[in-house]
Parts: C-alpha cells; structure tokens; sequence
C-alpha cells in the first residue's frame, strides 16, 4: 500500500489493520514531525517497524521515485491542490486490478458547487471529472465523511 499524507497516522493504521500481515504500507509527508508521531502511533499500536516504511518528502517529488505498478492501494490525503497530479502518479503506482482512493472528494461541499473557485476547490472537482471520463477506471463516489472516491485500475 501506498499513502500520501500520513498525518498523525489515523489512516495508516487503519490500512496496516486491513492488511496481510507481511504487508508493507509506504507513506509520503511534507512534516517528518508529523511522522515522528505516526510513528509513536504504530509502535503503541504493536505494529511492527518492518511494516511501514515512513518517506518525508513532498508527495510530487517522493512519488516518481516509487515502484511501478507496485501497489495494491494508493490512498492519498495529501495536498488537495496536487489531487491532479497525484492521480498521474497513482495510475503508474497501482498495479492493475488494484485501487486508488481520494479522501475529501466533496471537500466540504465545495466541489458541487460552482461558485467556489480556489484552487483546492477546483483541483478535486477537476479529479473527479478526470476519473469519471477514464475508461481504465472503474470509480466510486462514497458520500462519507468529507466524501471518499475510489477508483479500481481495470486489470
Ligand atoms: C489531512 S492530513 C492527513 C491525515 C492522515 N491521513 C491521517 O488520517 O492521520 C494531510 C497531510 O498531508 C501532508 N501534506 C500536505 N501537503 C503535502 C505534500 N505536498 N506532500 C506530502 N504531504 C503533504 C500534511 O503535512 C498532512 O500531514
């Protein structure tokens, strides 16, 4: 699994909760602080070291150095702005059969809405129209929480 936007490590656990348990989850943030605390989170939780593999980084330059379609899940929380770019990469990073998944795809409620044009605003509402019109995707809009799109890669 791959995630951009550790964060406090909420999701990761999650993931590494859902996964086999050799899986290994790579996740990408700006803040190694932020990862200094996810960290603390997975170790409390039991969670092996040899599990996560934690890259401090910004998302568009730590991304291109992962692995070709080595992934079964790419979730991605990062800078909503980059939403556009982070599915360039995702789509090489997935392997086919596998899933890309977005939080925030409604981005509170902001993206049905046309009068709202800041550029997080009109980045995630730009990734849904791309996802949408893929014909390699197979997408999803869950209206959870702030709205959750995922998207399987066709095998
Ligand atoms: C909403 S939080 C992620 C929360 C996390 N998924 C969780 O459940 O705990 C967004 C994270 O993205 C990181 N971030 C923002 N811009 C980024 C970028 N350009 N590259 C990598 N990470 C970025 C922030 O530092 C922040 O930790």
């Amino acid at each position: 699994m791959a995630e951009v936007g550790t964060g406090t490590g909420v999701s990761g656990l999650w993931l590494l909760r859902g996964m086999a348990p050799d899986a290994v989850l790579t996740s990408v943030d700006l803040e190694a602080e932020h990862q200094r605390h996810a960290r603390e989170v997975f170790v409390a939780a039991d969670v092996p070291t040899r599990r996560f593999r934690l890259i401090p980084g910004s998302a568009l330059d730590v991304m291109p150095r992962l692995t070709d379609a080595g992934y079964d899940l790419v979730f991605v929380d990062g800078d909503k702005a980059e939403y556009g770019e982070y599915l360039d990469q995702a789509l090489r990073l997935v392997r086919p059969g596998g899933v890309l998944a977005f939080d925030n795809a409604l981005w509170h409620d902001r993206v049905a809405d046309p009068a709202h044009r800041d550029a997080q605003t009109v980045a995630v509402r730009g990734l849904l129209e791309t996802v949408q019109h893929d014909e390699r995707l197979r997408p999803v809009l869950l209206p959870v929480g702030d709205g959750l799109l995922a998207a399987q890669l066709l095998p």
